[in-house]
């Protein structure tokens, strides 16, 4: 079973960064009235690591996503891939994974369709697009022979897996995880978080991970933002946050923490039919 970035002793500054913002700003507008999203937003993502950003609803955490996927264009600031300005082929090596696995997968297409959709961009043979929808169906743990259903046959937790092979088939480096657990039962939220940590450890995936949720963050996140109406207001490493929380949300955010159920041991076995 993976360690949680809180149980490794791993020497983190051995490792360098994927991915940086710098001074990150959006400002949406609406109706004619500004509205700040993200506020001078610097952070960094090392590589085989996670960055948590917890904040709540509103408080700019998709925006942040999606201005680093290229979805919106910043109002300013720089966006950094290998320390060098992210370009287009650079956000070929990010998927995301988003929020709600019921309404996040097209209900007339086949898993199989579903999880080659980031493939069709490429040239890829008949054999080896099969080959590559097996293979992220099995490291997410699902039968490959279900793959011609439709996403209404599996339940929540199985269209998060299908999601997330989706997120794995084209080999991404990054994938930005929004609120990937949210829509879950509890002890379905701990399957996926513990599938999560173990493709990290497998392939060497960097996560951003965003949640409202402090404990969900901690559980797999190495460092951790607290984002606060679009602005950081604190950054530390899980467990200095927790231990030593300086901004009053975070103290907040931490006080208010639901308990998660002991791990789960089940997670990747493969499902019989
Ligand atoms: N496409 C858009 N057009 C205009 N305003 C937007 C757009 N997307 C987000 N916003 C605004 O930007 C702010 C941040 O929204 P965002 O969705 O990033 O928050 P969030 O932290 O992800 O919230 P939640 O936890 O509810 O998902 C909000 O005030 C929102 O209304
Ligand atoms: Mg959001």
């Amino acid at each position: 079973m993976p360690s949680t970035p809180a149980e490794s002793t791993g020497d983190a500054s051995m490792t360098s960064n994927l991915l940086e913002t710098k001074n990150l700003s959006k400002t949406f507008s609406k109706f004619g009235r500004k509205q700040v999203a993200l506020d001078n937003v610097s952070l960094s993502l090392r590589k085989k690591e996670t960055l948590g950003i917890v904040g709540e609803s509103g408080s700019g955490k998709t925006t942040f996503g999606k201005v680093i996927m290229g979805l919106f264009p910043a109002t300013s600031g720089e966006i950094l891939y290998n320390d060098a300005p992210i370009t287009q082929a650079d956000r070929m090596k990010i998927q995301y994974i988003f929020q709600d696995p019921f309404a996040s997968l097209n209900p007339r297409m086949t898993v199989s369709d579903i999880i080659a959709e980031p493939l069709d961009i490429g040239k890829f043979q008949k054999n080896e697009r099969k080959d590559r929808i097996d293979e992220a169906l099995l490291k997410v743990g699902l039968n490959p022979l279900r793959k011609n259903r439709y996403p209404s046959e599996f339940s929540g937790g199985q269209r998060q897996r299908i999601s997330i092979a989706r997120a794995l088939v084209s080999n991404p480096e990054c994938i930005i995880c929004d609120e990937p657990t949210t829509a879950l039962d509890v002890s379905i939220q701990a399957q996926i978080l513990q599938l999560l940590l173990q493709l990290q450890e497998e392939l060497g995936l960097s996560y951003i991970f965003i949640s409202h949720n402090l404990a969900v963050v901690k559980y797999i996140s190495h460092k951790i933002a607290v984002m606060y109406n679009g602005a950081i207001v604190e950054e530390n490493s899980s467990s200095a946050l927790f231990e030593n929380p300086q901004h009053e949300y975070t103290k907040q955010l931490i006080s208010s923490i639901p308990t998660l159920p002991k791990r789960a041991t089940t997670h990747h076995v493969l499902e019989t039919v």
